[in-house]
């Protein structure tokens, strides 16, 4: 049996086990409603615009596209429709989200074209080859490491807002008649492609005297800023740095000059890399030593994040 006190204190641990609870309860609305609350204001792309977005992507039937934050559906619409690509949209707000499934409907493509009310941040972007957005700086910028850790070769447009300093593989400004509603504005377009990671050591062999002889060890040691790379190769006791270096999604390519053993001979190389590897050809010309070889290099083990220079984005 408790006493009188004992019933009068187990009365007020009750009141405080409730005034607890409800507290807590308050704080999870308040933290769901902020997790449910846009970060991007609702403002669509004019069709013009959402045309050109789709033009610069080459979006095409092979592609599939997501648009994050994608308000009334009009980007995947327009890509299922006009270029056949599948994909889906997420939107916060769940109005858009019935808009956008309505816009499918009406335009015929909802086996196409799929739209789901969630957060941008919790979307698997997985699947996407292309994806688009209209967001805010800071939530580009808050995206970017997620996005430069996609598969080398997804396409990113963005209209209106950058990435800081990973500057665009392309950018367009338009004139737009009816940029918000019926009044005329400028409109940004941002194009990027992911690119492969390549920052590291990496060696390889071709033959020295042409098709036969004995093997030459190459090593090149490259360092990335996003889609920059820079780096030297050496070979047969020499150091060249490389020349036109070029990295597009997982295609690379690069040239530098060095002497074999009996005057310089250009080295062009192009390949393509999957993950620790690169596989291509090598074009030799020099004056003794001339030919097309293919190119099989590999990436030395744990040198890969020594050499970039963003850590945590580009490797
Ligand atoms: C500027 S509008 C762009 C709409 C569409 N992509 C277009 O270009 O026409 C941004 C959209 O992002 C949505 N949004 C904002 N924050 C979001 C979030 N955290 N997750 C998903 N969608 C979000 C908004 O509801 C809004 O519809």
């Amino acid at each position: 049996m408790f006493g009188m006190d004992q019933r009068l204190s187990g009365a007020a641990v009750c009141v405080r086990v409730r005034v607890c609870l409800f507290a807590v309860m308050l704080a999870m609305t308040a933290a769901f409603a902020m997790a449910q609350e846009p970060r991007v204001p609702y403002v669509p792309t004019p069709q013009e615009v959402v045309d050109r977005m789709l033009q610069m992507a080459k979006v095409g039937a092979n592609d599939y596209l997501i648009d994050l934050g994608s308000g009334d559906g009009r980007i995947v619409v327009t890509a299922a429709k006009k270029h056949g690509a599948r994909g889906f949209g997420v939107d916060i707000n769940p109005t858009r989200v019935s808009e956008a499934l309505d816009n499918a409907r009406k335009a015929g493509v909802t086996d196409k074209a799929a739209f789901y009310q969630r957060d941008l941040f919790q979307t698997d972007l997985s699947q996407a080859t292309v994806i688009t957005m209209y967001l805010l700086p800071r939530v580009n910028m808050e995206l970017r490491p997620k996005l430069l850790d996609l598969k080398p070769g997804t396409r990113i447009v963005s209209h209106d807002f950058s990435m800081d300093d990973w500057k665009p593989d392309a950018f367009v400004q338009l004139e737009v008649k009816e940029k918000y509603g019926s009044a005329p504005g400028q409109s940004d377009i941002y194009f990027w492609i992911v690119p492969a990671k390549v920052a590291g050591s990496w060696r390889w062999e071709l033959p020295s005297g042409g098709k036969g002889g004995k093997p030459q060890p190459y090593t090149a040691m490259l360092s990335q800023t996003f889609q920059m790379v820079s780096g030297n190769a050496s070979v047969n006791g020499r150091t060249a740095p490389l020349q036109n270096v070029k990295l597009q999604g997982e295609e690379i390519s690069f040239s530098f000059t060095a002497d074999l053993g009996a005057g310089p001979v250009k080295h062009d190389f192009k390949g393509k890399i999957d993950g620790e590897s690169v596989s291509g050809s090598a074009a030799l010309s020099g004056s003794r030593a001339q030919g097309q070889y293919d190119w099989n290099a590999v990436r030395s083990p744990r040198t890969a994040s020594a050499m970039a220079h963003h850590a945590g984005q580009v490797q």
